[in-house]
């Protein structure tokens, strides 16, 4: 089928979107987060708080961004006998695509954990005020809500990956599941 401008359109918004969550992911966690560690650890921990609120905008972002321009790939691509047909579970395209929708919402569930639980907690903690035992409580509590967001952007990481994958089998394939 010829590319229609849509299709070329709503191509370049979900690779937008890859390389936006893809490569911040990565540059977040192979870039940034080792520097952090040469910095002193006040500086270190506000730099954290700038750089992750400045990349939250980016991967809501792209998270929103996902299911437009991969709605409109599916109804400008003419993929939609997926679902007329009830092919969604019985072929491999239909449940690839079924999958890569899936692990999209478990990205957007981790995300609202980080942005709505754990970073809150962790900028509560930071500019709570307090001695001895309580600046000992709120630092351990800050450490496991830094602990958790560290553990959830790892996943999210290996989720992208793996649907970056699950997409590249749809382009140039019909699906691996
Ligand atoms: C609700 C969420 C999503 C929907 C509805 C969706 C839908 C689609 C569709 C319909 C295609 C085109 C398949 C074809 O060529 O037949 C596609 C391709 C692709 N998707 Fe998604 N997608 C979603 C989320 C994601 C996410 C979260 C990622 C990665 C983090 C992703 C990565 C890709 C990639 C890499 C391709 C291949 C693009 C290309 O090489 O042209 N998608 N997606």
């Amino acid at each position: 089928m010829t590319a229609t401008w849509v299709q070329v359109l709503a191509s370049y918004l979900h690779l937008l979107a890859v390389a936006v969550y893809v490569g911040g992911s990565v540059a977040m966690e192979f870039v940034l987060g080792p520097a952090q560690r040469f910095v002193p650890p006040a500086q270190a921990q506000i730099l954290g708080q700038r750089s992750a609120d400045r990349f939250l905008v980016l991967v809501w972002g792209s998270l929103a961004l996902f299911p437009v321009s991969g709605m409109l790939l599916f109804f400008s691509l003419s993929d939609q006998h997926l679902v007329t047909h009830g092919g969604m579970l019985s072929t491999s395209e239909g449940r690839t695509l079924l999958a890569m929708m899936l692990l999209w919402a478990v990205l957007v569930a981790n995300g609202a954990l980080i942005t709505f639980v754990f970073r809150p907690r962790l900028v509560a903690r930071a500019k709570a005020q307090g001695g001895g035992a309580r600046v000992a409580d709120h630092l351990e509590s800050m450490q496991r809500a830094a602990t958790w967001i560290s553990r959830l952007t790892r996943v999210d990481l290996a989720v992208a990956l793996v649907v970056v994958l699950l997409g590249a089998s749809l382009a140039y394939g019909k699906g691996i599941l």
